[in-house]
């Protein structure tokens, strides 16, 4: 994702300056049956330990996290010292000194530099609104990450799919996540990404089944297979990783996360990249340049590439429309007389006048037609 950043930083100064959006990118949305791997798989992507996970039950509400890319600390130190000339109020925050820090819509002032009070707090906030037992909740917790290595980039992690109501969970319980989770992936603008774990039968895959009742071509559904170390001796994923047994459009790619006695021997997760390598290497050689965390990452990294290479053309149109328009104001300002210093003046202060009415009108206009003409999807 890292090789990204540099030309999404450069595309947001452009589309700055003629004042529109930069390009939404689609948000990465995590189905699957409980446990089945979507927190960790998150993580992977995210490279940061923050979310809560475990066996059972542990993800219960929504987790809308949304990644800010910002200027290296140093730089932003620097501006802030510095003359100001250079300061872009968009990605300067003055006064926080850390390199990557996380903030939550239910306490914004709060910053968190340390992730492990992220997810304490992602788990405090849990219990404070579905209880201690069990309950779920569809109301989202946003999050926050702000770093120079990140994306700006939504993910959504999601609890999983139930079967069996346990705990204060209400009969229903299926129904209602089920819609909860329709209500995220629904969104074209969403990539689906359907976790299923090697130890069970694809066929029967909820994720693939949910994702497939919103994007039954699979133009946005990515599937991941997960806890490729926990399938049984003498089998192995091969078929299904070759997408003999299900095709799926954009893919199908092997991992292997961190398992529990991982979480509880906080084994890193660059450590486990490396063993997953190593376990791919041994169980599945022929596949090595196309499984595991890393391959998943550059994966959606060179879907979000489509993406914004789709997007170019339409942004193109509007820059151009932008010059004609500015080329016809300048135009009308006519041809300078035997005062010079005056006249300069005036055309000056008209155009600025003039230049900064325009872009307000554009950009609003922009914002309004972007609202009212939805999201397109385009990989
Ligand atoms: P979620 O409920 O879908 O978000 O799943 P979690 O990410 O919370 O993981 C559930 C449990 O499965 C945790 O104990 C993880 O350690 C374990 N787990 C997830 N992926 C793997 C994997 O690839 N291999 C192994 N061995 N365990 C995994
Ligand atoms: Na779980
Ligand atoms: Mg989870």
């Amino acid at each position: 994702m890292e090789t990204l950043i540099p030309t999404i930083n450069r595309l947001q100064e452009v589309f700055q300056t003629v004042g529109t959006e930069i390009i939404q990118l689609p948000q990465i949305v995590v189905v699957g049956t409980q446990s089945s791997g979507k927190s960790s798989v998150l993580e992977s992507l995210v490279g940061r330990d923050f979310l809560p996970r475990g066996s059972g039950i542990v993800t219960r509400r929504p987790l809308v996290l949304q990644l800010v890319n910002v200027a290296p600390r140093q730089e932003r130190l620097k501006n802030e010292h510095g003359n100001g000339l250079k300061q872009n109020t968009q990605n300067s925050y003055p006064g926080i000194k850390a390199e990557e820090w996380g903030t939550f819509l239910h306490c914004k002032n709060q910053i968190f530099t340390d992730f492990v009070e992220i997810r304490k707090e992602i788990e405090a906030e849990t219990e404070r609104s579905s209880g201690d037992n069990k309950g779920i909740t569809s109301e989202p917790i946003y999050l926050k990450i702000f770093s120079p290595k990140v994306l700006n980039l939504t993910l959504v992690d999601l609890p999983g799919i139930i079967k069996v109501p346990v705990g204060d969970q209400p009969e229903n319980i299926e129904a209602q996540v089920q819609e909860m989770i329709l209500s995220f992936i629904s969104n074209p603008n969403s990539l689906i990404l359907a976790v299923s774990p090697a130890n069970s039968d694809l066929a029967t895959s909820d994720a693939l089944k949910l994702a497939r009742e919103v994007d039954p071509d699979g133009r946005r559904t990515l599937l991941v297979v997960s806890k490729l170390d926990l399938m049984d001796a003498g089998t192995d994923a091969l078929e299904v990783l070759l997408g003999r047994v299900i095709p799926v459009r954009l893919g199908i790619i092997g991992v292997v996360n961190r398992s529990q006695h991982d979480i509880n021997t906080q084994k890193s997760l660059e450590d486990s990249i490396k063993d997953e390598h190593v376990f791919l290497q041994r169980h599945y050689p022929s596949l090595v340049s196309r499984a595991g965390s890393r391959y998943l990452a550059k994966t959606l990294s060179k879907l979000l590439m489509h993406h914004i290479r789709d997007c170019l053309p339409d942004l193109k149109t509007r820059v151009t429309v932008l010059m004609a328009q500015y080329q016809a104001r300048l135009n009308s300002y006519g041809q300078p007389v035997e005062d010079h210093s005056a006249t300069l003046l005036q055309i000056v202060t008209k155009f600025a006048t003039d230049y900064c009415n325009t872009i307000e009108g554009t950009a609003r206009h922009i914002q309004t037609s972007e609202l009212c003409g939805g999201a397109r999807i385009c990989y």
